[in-house]
């Protein structure tokens, strides 16, 4: 059992770690990160680390950048805090809003803000049932996500969410929200089953889906780009525009979840851009404000902006809103980071780097551990198995990716394991070629721990 520092131990007495064990964390306790500079975190002990994940796949230009401590602190002295409601304004929201009208992948004609993906999805929800309430097709309010598929941890979001841990015992999904098959070929392909052929069973199945509810009681369909926490599972050829064939056909309003994928991650200003699909909403956070302050948001058409006029003439006012709903301070560190990635070309930079970056991830399948390593754009997955031939995993009780996570850190890399044995890679957007290749060095010799280790443990398949 390691000697735990001071705040170690106050830590263990005083929080509740979200996405942990909450049993064997109050032996191996945490891990303190101090400061960060860059690419760079340095841990209580000055330690440096790469941050492989970029936080939690949002702080896209990195640690320590004057300009949006800077925007924050101009703001902070302005005027700390005002609110959107009752008719109430402000020069940053305003400013953000507009910025996000210019840049967004289709047209928009309002943004809703909040502070978290979460909070943007259960949005995403709500303003779904309300548009078909004042469409009058009060029936048609089903949601379908996929398998695997992350959207958030709030009542709704955590339903639409795929995976299991954030459901068992929390009594969800709550009705009306219904999954799909998630769209990982490597995993759920069938024998000799081309990525085309793949993607057209799963637009099947969805239509099927529809047809077996009714497509009258069907209101939404979302996914991510590129899914993220469900294990970077960058869909099959073909998948997004079969999928969207069948939303339209039955009237069924598609959002795209650009919470990870939104501002340049896959190469692109957002994800559906390169996955090459115009969605009717989305939702956005984390690299909006490259995760400086929490700030996220809804992007609303013009179609549901009508909806909710008509509900307002109807009940006399729109029931739905956070305090802090475009908070100045964050609006204002938003503002920047867009100017950011306009003027330094940020999306731009990330095409010209991911060749670079989605070579040296390919180049880990040669590594005995690795089953798949794929990705898009300057995020990447790594699957350990068992057994390469047979795709076999290994037991989920042996924490092979935890471990490797672990190795990880002892070579000053910060990466994360995903259900699956998975682990995921999302550095900074800033990230320079040589540290792209210092990562996957360290990378590297993690997983070669990790094999070492495997064989001793006997976890290798025979
Ligand atoms: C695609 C996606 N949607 C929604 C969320 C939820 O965001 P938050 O944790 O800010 O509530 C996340 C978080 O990782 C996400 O990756």
């Amino acid at each position: 059992m390691p000697t735990l520092s001071n705040l170690a131990v106050r830590d263990i007495e005083t929080l509740v770690h979200p996405y942990t064990n909450q049993a064997t964390f109050r032996e191996t306790g945490p891990l303190v990160i101090e400061r960060g500079q860059g690419v760079y975190v340095y841990d209580s002990d000055g330690k440096a680390y790469i941050e492989g994940m970029a936080g939690l796949w949002c702080a896209s230009l990195g640690y320590g950048n004057e300009e949006l401590v800077e925007a924050a602190a101009a703001q902070m002295r302005k005027l700390s805090f005002s609110h959107l409601f009752t008719a109430k304004s402000h020069d940053p929201a305003v400013e953000l809003a507009e910025k996000l009208k210019e840049i967004a992948p289709v047209e928009i004609s309002k943004v809703f803000f909040c502070s978290s993906g979460s909070e943007a999805n259960d949005t995403q929800v709500k303003l779904v049932w309300y548009m078909n309430n004042a469409l009058g097709r009060p029936r048609k309010k089903k949601i379908i996500s996929r398998l695997k598929g992350y959207h958030g941890v709030t009542v709704a979001s955590a339903s639409l969410t795929g995976l299991p841990n954030n459901h068992i015992d929390f009594d969800l999904p709550i009705p009306n929200i219904l999954h799909t098959s998630c769209p990982h070929h490597y995993r759920f392909a069938c024998d000799g089953e081309s990525e085309e052929d793949f993607a057209t069973r799963l637009a099947d199945e969805l239509e099927d889906l529809i047809v077996k509810e009714g497509p009258d009681t069907v209101a939404a369909f979302i996914a991510e780009p590129v899914m993220g926490a469900g294990g970077v599972v960058v869909p099959p050829k073909t998948y997004f525009e079969k999928m969207m064939a069948v939303c339209a056909k039955h009237d069924v309003y598609m959002i795209s979840d650009e919470v990870i994928c939104g501002f340049g991650r896959l190469g692109t200003m957002f994800g559906c851009q390169a996955l090459g699909f115009q969605p009717h909403g989305i939702s956005i956070a984390k690299a909006l404000s490259s995760a400086y302050v929490p700030i996220a948001g809804v992007m609303i058409p013009e179609v549901m902006y009508q909806a909710l006029i008509t509900e307002s003439q109807k009940i006399g006012t729109f029931g739905h809103g956070f305090t802090y709903s475009g908070h100045p301070v964050a609006a204002a560190v938003a503002v920047k980071t867009l100017e950011i990635y306009q003027r330094d070309r940020i999306v731009a930079a990330v095409a010209a780097k991911a060749p670079q970056f989605q070579a040296r991830l390919a180049a880990l399948r040669e590594h005995p551990l690795v089953g798949e390593a794929r990705g898009l754009g300057l995020v990447g997955g790594i699957e350990l198995v068992a057994d390469k031939r047979s795709k076999q995993s290994f037991d989920p009780k042996k924490g092979v990716a935890a471990q490797c996570v672990r190795f990880a850190e002892e070579q000053g890399l910060i990466v994360r394991f995903l259900m699956g044995d998975i682990l995921s890679i999302c550095p900074p957007l800033i990230i320079k070629p040589e540290e792209i290749d210092a990562l996957f060095d360290r990378l590297g010799r993690a997983l070669d721990l990790t094999l070492d280790w495997a064989k001793r443990e006997q976890l290798l398949a025979a």
